[in-house]
């Protein structure tokens, strides 16, 4: 029976079981998942592992950070970024992103789609959002610019 998730995904379009995947997605999305597990997220209790893949095979890993001024806090994505992005490394090929919620994937927030777009340099990236457990493992597969259509760049050699 296709299933519906909350936020649009249907089974048999871009839902993929995790074992058929590549190894190195698989191992992509074990390094968000183990990611996850170094959360720092005492307010919502939502906790998310994100991993970024660069062109030369290395992986950054990233965990959502809060804090007691809302606003402050870090998503899981970005912190995975800007931890790549200041080791001199921007040349992302893949990332995955891991939460857990029973009835759904959890894709990057809008912020995070705008973050992460500025660095696909007109090639777009994989995006993999898996949960940390359900089993059998399914895997939504999009992609950053599928997340975020026309979104704004500067277009003047900025
Ligand atoms: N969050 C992420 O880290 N990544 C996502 O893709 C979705 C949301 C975090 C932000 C906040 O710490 C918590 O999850 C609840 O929104």
């Amino acid at each position: 029976m296709t299933q519906v998730f909350i936020n649009g995904a249907r089974d048999e379009l871009n839902v993929q079981e995790h074992d058929s995947l590549d190894p190195s997605v698989q191992e992509l999305i074990r390094a968000a998942a183990e990611a996850r597990k170094q959360a720092y997220c005492p307010y919502s209790n939502f906790a998310v592992g994100a991993a970024l893949r660069t062109s030369d095979g290395s992986i950054y890993t990233g965990c959502n950070i809060e804090n007691g001024a809302y606003a402050a806090s870090i998503c899981a994505e970005r912190t995975a970024a800007v931890k790549a992005i200041s080791e001199g490394k921007r040349d992302f090929v893949a990332c995955a992103v891991v939460a857990q919620q029973d009835n759904g994937f959890t894709t990057p927030c809008g912020v995070c789609r705008q973050f992460l777009s500025e660095f696909v340099n007109g090639k777009d990236i994989p995006l993999y959002a898996a949960q940390p457990s359900n089993l059998p493992l399914r895997v939504l597969c999009t992609s950053v610019l599928q997340l975020l259509p026309n979104g704004f760049r500067f277009l003047n050699g900025k």
